[in-house]
């Protein structure tokens, strides 16, 4: 009885095992059968997959690949996400400089196991995905050509001047969940940034020296205390900012710091503040809940109220506060008349 179960079990295995070994197989002779033997498809490495219908794209994603392999030079999309990469030697990409997008992420790679010019000849290079990886350090000399990086999810402890210098097309900057403590002055030439995510890193205060292009700036989860006075007339075209999980307190923010008539989203829940924090008219969300707010002081909104000057604010949560329903006084359906439902 047992010699039987363990036979069939043994026979399954080994089924399953052959079928995909024979499924590998006739995946790597299907591209070199005369159909699709193109004189692109000569040069993709065997490891990975270059299809005629995209003959500029070469998926080498999923494959448990240790190493990144030779990058023909026609190639301008190249996906090598999901595999074991820890180290790329300089010179793996020398023969690609077309390369527009790079993609990296969830990979093992290493800060000391990449090479100092491994990204620095790709002059056209667009998007670069490092997220979810090991690295400490930003890779030196990255192409000043890049306009969407993305680092987060790494162990990247700090950022130096030179770290991102030259970027001037950079717009989109990734930098989440980190062990920052700091950013320094490394963003300041940045000049076309218009969003910043450095979620869940060690940061204590707001960043100084934003590019002044900035439009959406995400903070949360650090251990934030305050927001530097003329945080947003310093920053004017900050539209949306988000400020949640952070140790802020009533203190902690400078009068009028938030009454700025280009911010349209705020997120301030999760933080420490007892008071409602005074907005613009012109801020449409607001996210205060799971602070200790203990007033609803309509002032914070409207200021004197007319029937012809209301706010703009669409949502408002207060929940998990120290108020209630009660506390919100019957002029509040004057002045937040687009608030379909105010969350206490
Ligand atoms: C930035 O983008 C412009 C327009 O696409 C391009 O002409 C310029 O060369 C780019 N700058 C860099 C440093 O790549
Ligand atoms: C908010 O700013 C507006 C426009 O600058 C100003 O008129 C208003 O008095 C300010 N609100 C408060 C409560 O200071
Ligand atoms: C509404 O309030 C703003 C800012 O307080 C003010 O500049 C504006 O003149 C007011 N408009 C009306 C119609 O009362």
């Amino acid at each position: 009885m047992w010699t039987a179960v363990l036979l069939l079990t043994m026979a399954i295995v080994d089924l399953s095992v052959s079928q995909h070994y024979s499924q590998w197989l006739s995946q790597l002779r299907g591209r070199r059968q005369p159909l699709g033997w193109g004189a692109e498809d000569a040069d993709c490495p065997l490891e990975c997959d270059c299809p005629p219908s995209y003959p500029t794209a070469m998926y080498c994603n999923g494959r448990n690949l240790q190493h990144v392999p030779n990058v023909p030079s026609h190639i301008e999309y190249v996906y090598l996400q999901h595999n074991q990469i820890a180290g790329i030697r300089d010179g793996v990409f020398d023969d690609a400089p077309n390369l527009v997008w790079l993609m990296l992420f969830n990979n093992r790679l290493d800060s000391d196991k990449i090479g100092k010019s491994v990204f620095g000849k790709l002059k056209h290079l667009d998007r670069l995905f490092l997220d979810h990886n090991e690295l400490t350090r930003v890779p030196p000399n990255l192409p000043k050509s890049i306009t969407e990086l993305r680092l987060g999810h790494n162990k990247i402890s700090k950022v130096v001047s030179s770290s991102f210098e030259g970027m001037t097309n950079l717009t989109a900057l990734r930098l989440q969940a980190n062990v920052l403590e700091d950013v320094g002055g490394a963003l300041e030439g940045l000049k076309s940034l218009t969003m910043l995510d450095v979620r869940q890193n060690k940061l204590r205060k707001v960043p100084d020296k934003l590019p002044e292009a900035l439009q959406q700036l995400y903070l949360e989860f650090n251990d934030i205390e305050s927001v530097p006075t003329g945080f947003l007339t310093l920053n004017p075209n900050l539209q949306f900012v988000r400020l949640a999980h952070n140790k802020i307190t009533d203190k902690g923010l400078p009068s009028n710091v938030f009454n700025v008539s280009t911010l349209v989203e705020l997120d301030l829940s999760f933080n420490k503040l007892e008071k409602i924090p005074v907005v613009s008219r012109n801020l449409e969300n607001l996210y205060l809940h799971a602070n200790k707010i203990k007033e609803f002081s309509l002032s914070s909104f409207c200021g004197p109220i007319s029937m012809t000057n209301f706010s703009r604010l669409r949502m408002l949560r207060l929940e998990s506060n120290e108020i209630s329903a009660k506390d919100i006084p019957a002029e509040a359906a004057y002045c937040l008349r687009r608030v379909a439902f105010i969350d206490v």
